[in-house]
């Protein structure tokens, strides 16, 4: 148990109100969480504004309140703290309440546009061939013994910090974690000590809360800028902003990629359907991996695993090990059937994403590219032209299908996805149902074909207008493999 004036101790604040020596149990923003005791901090969000549940909250039994803005004298019997930042403020009470779990524990961060989970996901599997380590990112807040899921890639700072402590408890010493460029704008890492960062690459996404790619870069600098002078940024050298990483940071650097300039890079590389074979050069010695993954994005994801084991410490022949024993990430570019044809499923739901998914295997060797998709109802209308377009642009075969029509008519969204086909394209065909889009994919696949199953991924439903039912294309797919070999 601590008092407000521990937690808020080395905190720079405005001004206080009320008795500073109160004991506090918990700490808590939303205040339908708050009990008797606790301390509500009122976050401005980007939907909801804290400041407008202080009342709850003090109802439920908040002794104290920290918030931006002044003492409100309405609530006479509580502690108030008005600060300049709540976010960061969160994070400072939380890590002070948590008795500061990031101080003592190892912990990796993944940053960058695309590859965070595939990256955190080998680098888990590889550290638990030798010690205990959690993850937290867009697959949940996992440890060998449970997965908590999560609604944020990077939960909030309170939530992170109760997860360390929790896990330390269970002797975890060692945390890898998706870092999104949001969460480093929000403070929610501020009290997170990171030993090594990882910078994969980066892509204009997520604009529409950055609005300009500088700010949206600049945020991600963050994460390298804050490392000390003993700890590890781990780059990825093929792309150019990791130039403007080295400038700015003080830490410790090692590269990764294809260039020849990469302290970490495959020297032989083979890339098929069947995975990826790689002899990869390090500072330390020469690996020879084996991978169930495909494509060159995840050769460089390896890179960037094996350049954070080598940091770590990790031997050669468990790195090797975990790296062949890895399965793709559920609906990432995972081969479910490979045998006369290949068939792939990928959550890629935009055009920019099912460009690079389609470029990235027609790197491969294969006979036609036949792919499945269709576009969600009820959001963004205009990428739909454009994932047509990067559809009809890559593949030999496409077949137009519904994904989560929501309130719309799933015919005219296929209308507006065909809109975006040249006019003298014609090797495609449009099927309403999904399943019966997916049956016609594998009854048309011949020997050496790829088929790839876009859009859902992992999601096991489809939501229509009026209800939403079970759908999977995993189980979907199995089963017209199934009959098409019966
Ligand atoms: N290194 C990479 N470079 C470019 N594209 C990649 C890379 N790794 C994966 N991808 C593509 O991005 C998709 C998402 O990969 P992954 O889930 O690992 O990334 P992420 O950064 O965690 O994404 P999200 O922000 O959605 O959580 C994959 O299906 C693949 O098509
Ligand atoms: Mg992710």
């Amino acid at each position: 148990m601590k008092t407000i004036e521990t937690l808020i101790n080395q905190l720079e604040y405005i001004s206080s109100y009320g008795d500073l020596s109160v004991p506090i149990f918990g700490i808590e923003y939303d205040s339908r969480n708050i009990k008797p005791d606790f301390c509500f901090i009122a976050i401005k969000g980007v939907k909801i504004d804290g400041n407008n549940h202080i009342q709850e909250a003090v109802a439920n039994g908040a002794r104290a309140i920290v918030s931006e803005l002044p003492y409100n004298p309405i609530y006479q019997h509580v502690t108030w703290i008005q600060i300049k930042n709540s976010r960061f403020a969160l994070s400072h009470l939380a890590n002070v309440f948590y008795n500061y779990p990031a101080e003592s524990a190892y912990v990796v961060g993944v940053t960058g546009t695309n590859g965070k989970t595939t990256i955190s996901s080998l680098i888990y599997e590889i550290y638990n061939t030798i010690e205990k380590t959690a993850m937290i990112g867009t697959l949940g807040m996992k440890t060998r013994e449970e997965n908590l899921k999560t609604s944020l890639t990077t939960p909030e700072s309170l939530h992170l910090l109760k997860f360390l402590s929790d896990i330390k408890q269970a002797d975890y010493q060692t945390l890898v974690m998706e870092v999104s460029s949001v969460a480093l704008v929000f403070h929610r890492t501020a009290h997170i000590n990171f030993d090594q960062a990882i910078f994969s690459n980066f892509t204009g996404d997520h604009l529409d809360f950055h609005k300009t790619m500088e700010h949206y870069f600049e945020s991600k600098l963050l994460l390298f800028k804050n490392l000390a002078a003993e700890k590890w940024a781990i780059l990825n050298i093929d792309d150019p902003y990791s130039y403007r990483i080295i400038d700015e940071i003080s830490c410790k650097y090692i590269t990764y990629g294809f260039s020849e300039d990469a302290d970490i890079r495959p020297v032989k590389y083979r890339l098929s359907l069947k995975g990826i074979n790689a002899t990869i050069v390090t500072p330390r010695s020469i690996l020879e991996i084996k991978s169930n993954l495909i494509g060159k994005v995840n050769l460089s994801n390896i890179l960037a695993a094996v350049a954070s084991a080598i940091i770590k410490g990790i031997p050669d022949e468990a790195i090797i090990q975990a790296i062949s024993n890895f399965k793709a990430v559920k609906g990432r570019l995972d081969v479910i059937y490979k045998n006369d044809f290949t068939v792939l499923i990928d959550y890629a739901h935009t055009d920019h994403a099912l460009e690079t998914l389609l470029k990235s295997l027609k790197e491969l060797p294969h006979q036609r590219i036949i792919i499945v998709f269709g576009a969600g109802g009820s959001r963004d209308t205009t990428k739909r032209p454009r994932m047509g377009l990067a559809a009809c642009s890559n593949a030999d075969f496409v077949i137009i299908t519904s994904d989560n029509p929501r309130q719309e008519d799933p015919n005219k969204i296929m209308d507006d996805i065909i809109a975006g086909f040249p006019p003298n394209f014609t090797n495609y065909s449009r099927e309403t149902d999904r399943q019966k889009a997916i049956r016609k994919a594998i009854d048309m696949a011949n020997k050496g074909d790829v088929l790839v199953i876009a859009g859902k991924g992992h999601e096991d439903y489809q939501i229509f207008k009026d209800r939403v039912i079970h759908f999977d294309d995993y189980e979907v797919a199995a089963q017209a493999i199934k009959e098409k070999h019966a």
